[in-house]
Order: structure tokens, then sequence, then C-alpha cells
């Protein structure tokens, strides 16, 4: 690559939000579509959205408080910073990874879950608790939200069919955006977009080249043991860090093209990625639903008129 022949004007992007908007947004569709009816009507009370839209609108909520006041006690919550070895070694230990005071994705999926299902709890506590499983589960499944390096990719500058970006931004964003084709479509209306993408992968889960493997990615989900099945999934992606992502370490791939054979090799991990995601949100909703029984879905007439969580803090 001759990186003098490139236009090098622009600044480096640093987006942290995991999967960009799109892919948070396409977990929620996808999720919508395969939970039972007795999920959605409690989602739909809990989250006061009776739309098709009513988990994708709220998937991309935990980014936009991580940087506010109310919400800087969650920006530790979106990832957990193996400190391993790739490509040599992948692995995620919790005692070794997991901050003690700031948290991680693994006990915050655990904590939110938990308080998801806690009825002492005031509805928008457990609306809040909602938002942030949704989110939670999208972020476990990005590759680079479960690794150290560089903090998560985001200090390896590499570049992606001509624009200057860092790794962790190509992980979140790029690939999906290549992936889905629409280019500024898709960030013009990334919620068709993503309903449409969503569709395609439940026909995939549903019939097509995912529906073989879908049982197996149920295999570590255990409500009983959260904190279990949120280090089960941190674990697979990080192992992903070791097979694509840095495949023959980091400094290959520094300020290198990503967007020809990197990309057709990233592309798939990244669909499954997300579709999975999906699948097992829908799965994880469905068994805390479950795990209910009747009750939640009877909520006091008080309830159901009680303000709207704080959406827009
Ligand atoms: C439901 O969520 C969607 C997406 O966030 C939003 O556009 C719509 O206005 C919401 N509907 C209600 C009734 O709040
Ligand atoms: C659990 O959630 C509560 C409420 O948001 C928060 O105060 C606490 O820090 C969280 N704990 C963990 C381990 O994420
Ligand atoms: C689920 O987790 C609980 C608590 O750790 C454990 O006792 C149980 O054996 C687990 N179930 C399965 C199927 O692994
Ligand atoms: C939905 O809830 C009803 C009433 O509690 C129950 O009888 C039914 O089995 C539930 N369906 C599923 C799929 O869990």
């Amino acid at each position: 690559m001759r990186l003098s022949s490139l236009a090098f004007g622009a600044a480096a992007v640093s987006v942290a939000d995991a999967w960009g908007g799109f892919g948070h947004i396409t977990i929620g569709y996808l999720a919508s579509s395969l939970i039972n009816p007795n999920t959605t009507t409690l989602l739909q009370t809990l989250l006061h959205n009776t739309t098709d839209f009513y988990l994708a609108g709220v998937a991309t909520w935990a980014d936009s408080v991580r940087y506010t006041k109310w919400g800087r006690f969650t920006s530790g919550f979106h990832f957990i910073d193996a400190k391993d070895n790739p490509p040599h070694s992948c692995n995620v230990d919790i005692e070794r990874d997991c901050k003690q005071t700031a948290g991680c994705v693994v006990t915050a999926l655990a904590n939110y879950t938990t308080r998801l299902m806690d009825e002492s709890l005031s509805r928008s506590e457990r609306a809040i608790a909602a938002k942030f499983v949704v989110h939670f589960v999208g972020d476990l499944h990005q590759p680079l939200h479960n690794e150290d390096v560089a903090r998560g990719g985001n200090g390896i500058p590499v570049l992606f069919d001509g624009a200057r970006l860092n790794l962790h931004h190509v992980w979140d964003t790029s690939i999906v955006e290549k992936l889905v084709g629409g280019g500024r479509g898709l960030r013009r209306k990334p919620y068709e977009m993503a309903k449409r993408w969503a569709e395609e992968l439940v026909r995939e889960i549903e019939g097509g080249k995912f529906s073989r493997d879908k049982e197996g990615w149920l295999k570590a989900a255990n409500l009983s043991d959260p904190v279990g099945t949120a280090l089960e999934w941190a674990r697979e992606g990080n192992s992903y860090v070791c097979s694509t992502v840095l495949p023959d370490g980091v400094n290959s791939i520094v300020e290198q093209e990503l967007g020809g054979e990197y990309y057709q090799k990233a592309a798939p991990v990244v669909e499954a990625q997300i579709a999975k995601a999906g699948y097992r949100l829908a799965a994880w909703l469905d068994m805390i639903t479950a795990s209910l029984h009747a009750q939640a879905l009877t909520w006091t007439p008080e309830e159901r008129q009680s303000p709207s969580p704080p959406g827009d803090l």
C-alpha cells in the first residue's frame, strides 16, 4: 500500500459505538421477529411502545447515555478488555479482565438481566434494564468489544476502501455497511435498511444457512447463571480476534487496506455474529419472561399509566 498516494486530510474517526447504530438496530429487529408473543407483550408494555420498533428503537439508547452526566457510570459496561495475546492465544478471564470499579459487559449484562426480572424495582428502572440488556447482548458479539489490544483496536490505524479509519470502527461499522450496501441510504434510513436486513437474516436462521447452527447458539444460555452465559458469549466473540480480526498480528494490518481480501474473510463472521446476537437476545428475553410467569403481564392500572421511562436523557 502506497500511503503517500492517499489523501489523509480527514481526522481519524474514533467512534466507540459497538456495531455502529446499524448493527444494534438490526439485532433489535431480529430479536423482535423471533421472540414469542408473551415476551412481546411484556416488553411493549414496559417500553411503552406497541409498534414493531419497540426493540430496534431502544437498541442504541445505551450508547446515547454513556457520555451524559447521568450515564457516565455505564461507560465501562460496553466491553471487557481481555488481556490475552492475539493472535497466539485468545481468552477471556473474568478475574483478570473485568475491572473492579468500572465493571464490564459481562457483569453488566448479568446485572441488568437480574434487574429486569426484579419485580420489586420500579417499572422505569426495569425499562432501563431492558434497554441495557438489548444493547449489551449486541456488544458481546462484536469481537473487539472483548479485547484489550490497542483499546479494542481503537488505536490501530487502517484503511477501508481508501478511508482512513481505526480497526475498531471498521468492525463496528464499515464491514457491516459494505455487507449490506446502500451507502448513504443506509445512514439516512437506518431503520428501514436494518429491518430489511433483519428479515433476510430471519430467513437464513429459519430455513437457510444458519438453520443448522442455531440450536448450538443457545448451548451456553442459562438464566440461572447470567455471568457464565455472558462470559461464554464474550469468549466466543474474543476467539475471532485470533482467527479473523488479527490473524497475523497487529503490525500486519497497520495502515493497510482492509476493504479487499481482509473484508472477504471478515464479512461472514460479522454476519453470523449479528444473527447470533439477535437469536440469543430473543431467547434470553423469552427465558426472562417465562421466569416471571403471568404476573408481569398484568400490570396494575397505575403502572400502565405511569410516565415513560427516561428515553432521551
Ligand atoms: C416506538 O418506537 C419508534 C422507534 O424508536 C418510534 O419512532 C415511535 O414513535 C415509538 N412509538 C411510540 C408510541 O412511542
Ligand atoms: C447494576 O445496575 C445498577 C443500576 O443501574 C448500577 O447502579 C450498578 O452499578 C450496576 N452494577 C453492575 C455490576 O453493573
Ligand atoms: C445453570 O446454572 C446453574 C447455576 O450456576 C447450575 O446449577 C446449572 O447446572 C446450570 N444448568 C445447566 C444446564 O448448565
Ligand atoms: C404465555 O402466557 C400464558 C399465560 O401466562 C401461558 O399460558 C402460555 O403458556 C405462555 N406462552 C409461552 C409461549 O410461554
